[in-house]
């Protein structure tokens, strides 16, 4: 007789907004595999409704198996706590192997604790760097792949800079991107919220704003020549800006946040679901942003985007795809608005293995890896 193959616990750990959308499509693969046993962590970096829970339910997710309640805090405390939190989980339930997603505190703070526990550890989305060692995810992402078992990359520039790093060929694998799973099943669904008319917008006559980095907004001085640059553009279409929890309280500050309020083409929001999101950003005429996911996803859609960044740890975004990067320039900025209303952007192209099957790719490669 041949013997069953055991199956593989997986456990799958999401801490913050990007995380919970690449999770769900590893989730998803994994289950339709057949041969991995999920156990899905919740570590709580992020923890209001719109930032968390709406994720889980739009995304098909399972309730997480474990909660952890981390919130938030300075780096060291909010990594520490992931650390304390995560570490007695993982001696009771003893997964085969630990799935990390990205570069935020959870992701490192997940890594390092498994790591020690001598668990098998794969980062998905690995390999991406802006060299910008002053942005926190830098360091996250250094720090994860150095320690990781598998490495799954989402663009070419990933696997240049693991191989360059010295990680041996056969852990690092070019997968695709995850983000643009989720992505691809849930286009439809996006596109039947018409959150865009809901909103009173017109498609492709507005524009689409996000701004979370600290470099950005725990500056005053430069969230608020961002903030000039957002009324430049709703002087020619209107501004629709759905606010990161962590600026929020920083623009509410500033004088400018004022005449934002007060502008009839500024739309200011408390930040929106997934699928209402998608679906204002493929109606949108522009996005300008300072994420990192959302310059992926522009892409995938052939979406004008401006990543108001020096740099950026997703370059075939800029070399292949629709993401221009642009300085803190408000003229700039406001012209960039004008060309794309005219049509006048460069069209872009899908980058390589974006094609809303990299989760199934890595299900197949990791229960390969792993005995049965
Ligand atoms: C984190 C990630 C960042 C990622 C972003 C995605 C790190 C170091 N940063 O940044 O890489 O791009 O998530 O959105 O991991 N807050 C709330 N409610 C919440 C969550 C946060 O009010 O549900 C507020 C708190 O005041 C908190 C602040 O936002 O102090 C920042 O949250 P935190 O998770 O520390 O960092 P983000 O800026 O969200
Ligand atoms: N997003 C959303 N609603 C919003 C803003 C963002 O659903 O109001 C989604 C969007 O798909 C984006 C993802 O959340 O790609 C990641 O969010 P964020 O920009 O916070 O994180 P980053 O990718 O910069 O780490």
């Amino acid at each position: 007789m041949i013997p069953l193959r055991s199956m593989i616990k997986a456990a799958l750990i999401a801490g913050a907004r990007p995380n919970f959308i690449k999770i769900a499509a590893l989730e998803h693969a994994f289950r339709q595999y057949g041969r991995f046993e999920n156990l899905l962590i919740h570590t709580g970096q992020h923890y209001d409704a719109k930032m968390s829970d709406i994720f889980f339910r739009q995304l098909g997710m399972p309730e997480p198996d474990l909660y952890l309640g981390v919130g938030s805090g300075s780096h060291a405390a909010q990594t520490a706590r992931v650390m304390t939190e995560i570490e007695p989980v993982f001696q009771t339930h003893r997964p085969d192997v630990v799935v990390v997603v990205g570069d935020v505190n959870s992701t490192v703070a997940t890594a390092l604790t498994a790591k020690k526990l001598h668990l098998p550890l794969v980062h998905v989305e690995a390999g991406l760097r802006s060299f910008d060692r002053s942005m926190p995810e830098e360091i996250n992402r250094m720090a994860t792949d150095a320690i990781s078992d598998w490495l799954y990359v989402s663009e070419p520039s990933g696997m240049t800079h693991l191989l360059a790093e010295g990680q041996p060929a056969d852990r690092v694998v070019f997968a695709g991107n995850v983000m643009i799973d989720s992505l691809r099943r849930f286009e439809d669904r996006a596109l039947a919220t018409m959150e865009h008319t809901k909103r009173g917008l017109e498609a492709g006559r507005y524009f689409l704003i996000t701004a979370h980095r600290p470099a950005m907004v725990d500056v005053p001085e430069r969230l608020a020549m961002f903030a000039e640059a957002l009324l430049g553009l709703a002087d020619q279409a209107p501004v629709i800006f759905p606010i990161h929890p962590r600026t929020a309280s920083k623009l509410r500050d500033l004088p400018v946040g004022a005449r934002l309020e007060a502008h009839p083409d500024v739309h200011l929001a408390e930040p929106i679901g997934y699928l209402e999101f998608m679906c204002l950003m493929m109606h949108a005429g522009l996005v300008v942003t300072d994420s990192g996911g959302i310059q992926e996803e522009t892409t995938a859609l052939q979406k004008p985007c401006v990543t108001v960044r020096p740099n950026t740890e997703r370059p075939v975004t800029v070399d292949e795809g629709t993401n221009v990067l642009m300085d803190l320039d408000a003229a700039a900025i406001v012209e960039a608005g004008r060309q794309a209303l005219s049509g006048a952007w460069k069209p872009g192209r899908i980058p390589e293995l974006w094609d809303g099957h990299a989760s199934e790719r890595i299900a197949r490669h990791l229960a390969a890896q792993l005995p049965g």
